[in-house]
């Protein structure tokens, strides 16, 4: 009988571990996979390109999708690594939507690089997680600050891992708040040598998208029914339900107006006859990343989850969140900024003020007619803005 007990015990320990506390060396875990259906069967093989996709666990359960492409006429020798995080609502599929010369992806792998794509927990290309799936509420019970505390640390770490090199880093919107917040940390901004940012985000006091701001303030008051809902998906029921709520209360008149606009700005360059392809590929957020984004849309904070009074105490140790503390950032790490004069998210004077607090260097470039899409999918950036990061790197 004790040694039964014993069995079992052994048996629920290790179960305990893998599904509760997750991998304890992620990187070594991670592993190649061939997936026709996944990013590299859907995106890239098709163009031509070298692309292997890897699986790699965070410490707290998901399996992200990792993918590394290559040009096959620049050679095989050790190529640096450039790694692109997407931005919110997005996965790494954003990256290759547009035509291979329209796009910093693939621009990057035909100038020699490794171009390591990274797919954020809960994305449609992405692997789940290992004891829960989609439809269970606790698979969307994540926060901003866990994309920077598990998934840019765990692939960080693995394409680390596999070059050996030091990774140079774009990043797209809240890719790129996520970027600026884990270099805050010495483990990981060691790993990194410069770093690209598009549409970056980290302070949002002055976003001015009229339904953005309604919609931070009204998270408020309907906190607990929104944070009930776990999953956003823009396109079903309940949240087109929710905006016509937020249109009305605000008086915009949002079925006159294209709402992506409203949200991101007037685009410049975006191909319109491209719009039904882009939608092809949908992705949900949590609902609890989207408080932590209103949190600091109406604290102007960069820090981490509010979870209010005693819950503060009980996390932190303390009555007030702490701040992510870009003075942190060594002052070797160099930047280069991309922003746009009509997006309405990273405003102008937001990204002043970050490019005032960053330690390094700090390269800008403001495009005046862009909006915050324009950065990522419109068609003239790779005339206007693409040449600029690869002279950054170079
Ligand atoms: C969002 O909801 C729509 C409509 O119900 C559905 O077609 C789509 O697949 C969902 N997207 C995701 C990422 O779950
Ligand atoms: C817009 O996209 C469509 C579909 O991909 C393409 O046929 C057309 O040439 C594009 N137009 C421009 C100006 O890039």
């Amino acid at each position: 009988m004790a040694e039964l007990c014993n069995k079992l015990f052994l048996f629920l320990s290790v179960w305990l571990t893998l599904c509760w506390i997750g991998c304890v060396d992620c990187v070594e875990e991670a592993h190649s996979v061939v997936n026709a259906h996944g990013i590299c069967g859907t995106f890239v093989w098709n163009r031509g390109y070298d692309c292997t996709e890897f699986i790699v666990p965070t410490k707290d359960g998901f399996l992200l999708a990792v993918q590394k492409m290559s040009n096959r006429a620049s050679g095989t020798s050790r190529k640096e690594p450039v790694f692109l995080h997407h931005g919110l609502m997005e996965g790494g599929q954003s990256w290759l939507l547009n035509e291979p010369k329209e796009s910093v992806a693939f621009m990057l792998a035909d100038s020699g690089y490794d171009v390591w794509i990274a797919n954020g927990r809960t994305t449609t290309f992405s692997y789940g997680h290992i004891t829960y799936n989609r439809a269970q509420k606790e698979f969307w019970d994540w926060k901003w600050d866990d994309l920077v505390e598990y998934d840019i640390s765990s692939m960080l770490h693995f394409v680390n891992y596999m070059t050996g090199q030091p990774i140079y880093y774009v990043g797209y919107s809240q890719g790129a708040m996520s970027g600026f917040a884990a270099f805050t940390d010495n483990q990981i901004s060691s790993l990194v040598k410069k770093a690209a940012m598009l549409s970056p985000v980290a302070y949002l006091n002055h976003v001015s998208s009229p339904l953005v701001t309604a919609a931070a303030w009204l998270f408020v008051d309907k906190v607990d029914i929104l944070l009930d809902m776990y999953e956003f998906n823009l396109s079903s029921a309940s949240e087109t339900q929710l905006l016509q709520t937020i249109c009305e209360n605000t008086q915009i008149h949002c079925q006159d107006l294209d709402l992506l606009a409203l949200i991101t700005g007037p685009s410049c360059c975006i191909n319109k006859s491209r719009n039904a392809y882009y939608s092809k590929y949908p992705e949900s957020t949590s609902t609890k990343n989207l408080a932590q984004l209103a949190q600091l849309l109406r604290s102007g904070r960069f820090g981490k989850y509010d979870y209010e009074l005693t819950g503060n105490l009980l996390h932190y140790g303390r009555t007030f969140p702490p701040s992510y503390d870009l003075s942190a950032i060594p002052k070797s790490l160099s930047f280069f900024l991309a922003h746009g004069g009509n997006d309405p998210l990273a405003d102008s004077e937001d990204v002043t003020q970050l490019a005032e607090k960053l330690p390094g260097k700090v390269k800008m470039l403001l495009m005046p007619n862009y909006n915050h899409g324009d950065m990522m999918l419109g068609t003239s950036a790779h005339t206007d803005v693409y040449p600029h990061i690869l002279k950054f790197f170079h």
